[in-house]
């Protein structure tokens, strides 16, 4: 019996970054050498995923973070597992998690670790006892070149969406997908537990650009601004269905894929909105806009707001075009 063809069309996520470094002469096997510690990060944080109820990973640790939220046993894990994964990597000097009070200065400033990461090392804790998809989300800038090496991480971190050179996120569901975008498109691989790789399944992923599903805590709908309170109205008019995971990396991968609107409005008890601007909004404002769609906190566009500080929240209205554009018109019709 002749053996079974090796498949032809495995292309993993280093071979893709690497094709795509082709397209872009300026770019350095560096990067490829960076996303393989965010990979290996993931599929170590995925393998205790698979098993937590007999891993004794699920619950709290008991301590609270800077974000005063109870910190859970799998976001301590996801967050070591990254630090390990990256601190080693040469290319790296500064790690931001939403876990940590402060940047992580893995090299001096003056060495030659060029690359930011920021990174949510578990989106969507409140998920993982009762068996619902949660993620990790990741981001990428370059240190600046015009901070004083004598000055503190501050300034190479608090940049602009736009400035991000990668973004992307693990969601650990019915399979484990990774969506990412150099600038170049949003491609997006399965992890294939037979041969432990991420393996491209779908390249430039495109958001449709209009879908009639939104996605909110309508729980806080009283809190809302008036104009995000007449958008819900109408919507249920217009017969929208309403999806709400509560982990923004599984509500996002479905609205990227099929279509609609998500988002987290400024609330009483989260007046700026709960999701953070530097590891949650701007990856996935990155991604959003590489598919077609947009993302906005309401007013201004999510990717041009100059961070003030690290764990900065910010509302967010992401998805498809037509759907953020109908958001904003019910905004701007007074709030
Ligand atoms: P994290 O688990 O990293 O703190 O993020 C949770 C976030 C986000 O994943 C989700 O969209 C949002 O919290 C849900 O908030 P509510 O429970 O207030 O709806
Ligand atoms: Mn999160
Ligand atoms: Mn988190």
């Amino acid at each position: 019996m002749t053996p079974r063809a090796h498949p032809r069309n495995i292309t993993t996520v280093a071979q893709h970054i690497i094709e795509q470094q082709r397209a872009h002469p300026t770019a350095t096997g560096q990067f490829s050498w960076l996303l393989s510690g965010i990979t290996l990060a993931t599929k170590i944080i995925e393998s205790y995923v698979r098993r937590a109820g007999i891993a004794n990973v699920f619950g709290g640790t008991g301590d609270e973070n800077v974000q005063g939220e109870q910190v859970q046993k799998l976001d301590v894990i996801a967050n070591e597992t990254i630090k390990r994964c990256l601190g080693y990597r040469g290319n790296i000097g500064i790690l931001v998690s939403e876990e940590e009070d402060e940047p992580r200065v893995i090299q001096n400033l003056k060495g030659d670790g060029r690359y930011v990461v920021l990174f949510d090392p578990l989106d969507g804790s409140s998920n993982i006892d009762v068996n619902v998809s949660i993620g990790t989300i990741f981001s990428v800038l370059a240190k600046r070149d015009d901070v004083w090496p004598g000055e503190g991480p501050e300034k190479h971190v608090l940049q602009p969406g736009l400035k991000q050179l990668a973004a992307g996120y693990v969601v650990y569901g019915s399979s484990t997908v990774l969506a990412y975008t150099t600038g170049d498109g949003v491609h997006m691989f399965t992890l294939n537990p037979d041969i432990g790789a991420f393996v491209l399944h779908q390249e430039r992923v495109t958001m449709p650009d209009k879908g009639k599903t939104y996605s909110v805590n309508e729980a806080y709908r009283a809190s809302f601004p008036d104009g995000v309170q007449r958008y819900l109205d109408w919507a249920k008019g217009e017969n929208y269905s309403l999806r709400y995971i509560g982990s923004l990396v599984a509500d996002f991968h479905r609205t990227l894929l099929r279509g609609g609107v998500f988002l987290y409005p400024p609330t009483k008890k989260s007046p700026q909105g709960k999701l953070r601007l530097l590891y949650e909004a701007n990856p996935m404002a990155f991604l959003a806009e590489q598919a077609g769609g947009a993302a906005t906190d309401g007013r201004s566009r999510v990717l041009e707001k100059v961070p003030r500080e690290m764990h900065e929240r910010t509302p967010l209205v992401i998805g498809s075009q037509q759907e953020v554009a109908r958001v904003q018109e019910f905004l701007s019709a007074g709030s």
